[in-house]
């Protein structure tokens, strides 16, 4: 039952005995108890379940959250948004920044086990996983309608839905806010910024306490996006000098809305070619294309190992080789209109690159919904990491303007980028975090994790900072748990990485 709905049940009871009793913290229906995988003792509280958005159409989004281990009361509240369009923020939680790390099952059948993750998200944040939009992970709407939406509607219903989220658990309001996304994220997660402070503006309650935003390897700005491939391939020795010279001049530098002569189209192609058959989420990760072996075992692998361990982590469950955020093809960015989600694109549900049965088995074992409050397949049908029972518009065009005012405003922002990406590189976010003309107050330099050069950052004024993880591909903190925790942690501090 979705929480709203229990609460008004509750107060409900209290008038019926003579007496109003204000609920004042976290609903204790909601709260886990017990999750099938760990048999460890959680090291903070989780709770889970539903926040009805539009009651009439019976719109419900599914929400996961994890109090901070270290101190709950004082530490930010950070919302956590994968992208797709499409794609369920279990992403973020099953492979990236979670508490917990999953090891696969050993036997057919059998439930995946679960490790406490020491480089958690959780450990200095308290953090709100959001399956958005409605028909997206666990979250669902009775009113098919509800599925056909776009950028403006998807910042509006997440707005609504915070407003909600903190009337539940009021005890939050006073820390810090922040919002934090990756890859299309890098639409929803300014958008809904802009509708935050529009809310804050006009006096909307509850008044949240916002500071500021994360972006990671984000879809920002057609243009910038567009025209990041061939300088990335280029840089990274994917492709010849004499061609990079060849397809600049014939193309005018032009990649995202390439000039229709046969030079350029040709160069274009010549460049698509050479870069066939790479990972794009990593380019120094194998990837294997359906209907060819799955998996192949690290003995296999062609890289030299010091390439190898750049993908390489302590946790059980090695990075993805096959995986699907909102991935495009090569030169088809992001565009004004409708955006195929992944299965669409690829036109069959064995969507070429995606490891995605961790988190599938995990999340389709009964007992897991049970515990975890999701509602059953008859409600909600089966989890799909990417789901295509949506159709979704890009209507908020470029994402520009809205970093320049938000920053201007005084909301913090850290645009980072992995920069092994290939699907969005860094870059695009590089090439547009300096478009906007601050003035850098803290120049290009290595930043500094566990003794290590981690990657590079830019500082610019108003607190706009761009910065690179070293070896990371797109979904960063999977593939750098630890370097990860450590700029998040930095940011949500204030301090400079
Ligand atoms: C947590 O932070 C609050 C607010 O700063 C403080 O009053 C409290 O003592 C802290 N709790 C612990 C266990 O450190
Ligand atoms: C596990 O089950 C699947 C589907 O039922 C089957 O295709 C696969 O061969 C099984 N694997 C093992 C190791 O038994
Ligand atoms: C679903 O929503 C649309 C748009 O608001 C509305 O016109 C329609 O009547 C609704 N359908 C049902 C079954 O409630
Ligand atoms: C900045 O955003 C606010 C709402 O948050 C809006 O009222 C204002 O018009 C925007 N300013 C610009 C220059 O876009
Ligand atoms: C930048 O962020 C810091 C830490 O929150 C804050 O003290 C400072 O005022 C901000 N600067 C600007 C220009 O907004």
């Amino acid at each position: 039952m979705a929480e709203t709905s229990l609460i008004i049940y509750k107060v409900f009871l209290c008038f019926f005995f003579g007496f109003v009793v204000l609920i004042q913290s976290a609903p204790q229906t909601a709260l886990i108890t017990k999750i099938p995988g760990i048999a460890e003792t959680l090291p903070s509280k989780h709770y889970s379940g539903y926040v009805t958005i539009d009651q009439s159409h019976g719109k419900n989004l599914f929400y996961y959250f994890v109090e901070s281990e270290r101190n709950s009361t004082k530490d930010p509240v950070v919302l956590w948004l994968n992208g797709g369009p499409g794609c369920s923020s279990f992403d973020g939680f099953v492979y990236e920044h979670g508490p917990f790390n999953f090891e696969a099952a050993k036997t057919n059948g059998s439930l995946p086990q679960l490790h406490l993750n020491p480089y958690s998200w959780s450990k200095v944040s308290n953090i709100i996983y959001l399956d958005s939009p409605a028909g997206v992970g666990f979250s669902y709407s009775s009113n098919r309608t509800d599925y056909k939406t776009g950028d403006l509607k998807t910042a509006s219903d997440t707005h609504t839905f915070l407003l909600k989220w903190f009337e539940l658990y009021p005890e939050f309001l006073p820390n810090p806010f922040f919002i934090a996304g990756e890859s299309y994220a890098g639409i929803y997660v300014p958008t809904l910024a802009n509708e935050v402070v529009k809310g804050i503006d006009a006096g909307i309650k509850p008044i949240l306490n916002f500071k500021g935003y994360m972006v990671g390897n984000g879809v920002s700005d057609d243009k910038f996006d567009g025209n990041a491939l061939v300088p990335f391939a280029h840089g990274m020795g994917l492709i010849s000098d004499e061609l990079f010279e060849e397809v600049n001049s014939e193309c005018k530098g032009n990649y995202y809305n390439p000039p229709l002569t046969d030079p350029c189209q040709s160069k274009l192609g010549k460049v698509d070619e050479d870069l066939e058959g790479l990972n794009i989420y990593d380019i120094l990760e194998p990837c294997y294309h359906s209907p060819e072996i799955r998996e192949v075992t690290t003995a296999s692998i062609k890289l030299p190992s010091s390439f190898r361990r750049l993908g390489e982590t302590e946790r059980p469950l090695a990075v993805r080789k096959r995986m699907f955020g909102r991935a495009w093809p090569l030169r088809a960015p992001v565009r004004h209109g409708i955006v195929p989600t992944w299965p669409q694109l690829a036109n069959s549900n064995s969507v070429p690159c995606t490891d995605d049965e961790v988190a599938t088995s995990w999340l389709n074992d009964q007992a897991v919904r049970k515990a975890i409050h999701a509602e059953e397949e008859s409600v909600v049908g089966s989890w799909d990491l990417c789901t295509d029972q949506i159709t979704y518009y890009h209507d908020a065009g470029s994402m520009i303007p809205y970093h320049k005012n938000l920053t201007s405003r005084g909301y913090r922002a850290l645009i980072y980028s992995g920069d092994h990406d290939m699907c969005v590189p860094y870059t695009g976010s590089q090439a547009w975090t300096r478009s906007i003309g601050y003035k850098i107050v803290d120049e290009w330099r290595a930043w500094i994790s566990n003794g290590q050069v981690a990657g590079y950052t830019q500082g610019y004024e108003n607190n706009l900072t761009f910065l690179t993880i070293k070896g990371a591909g797109h979904t960063v903190p999977e593939y750098k748990p630890k370097e990860a925790l450590d700029f998040y942690s930095r940011f949500l501090a204030g301090e400079p990485i």
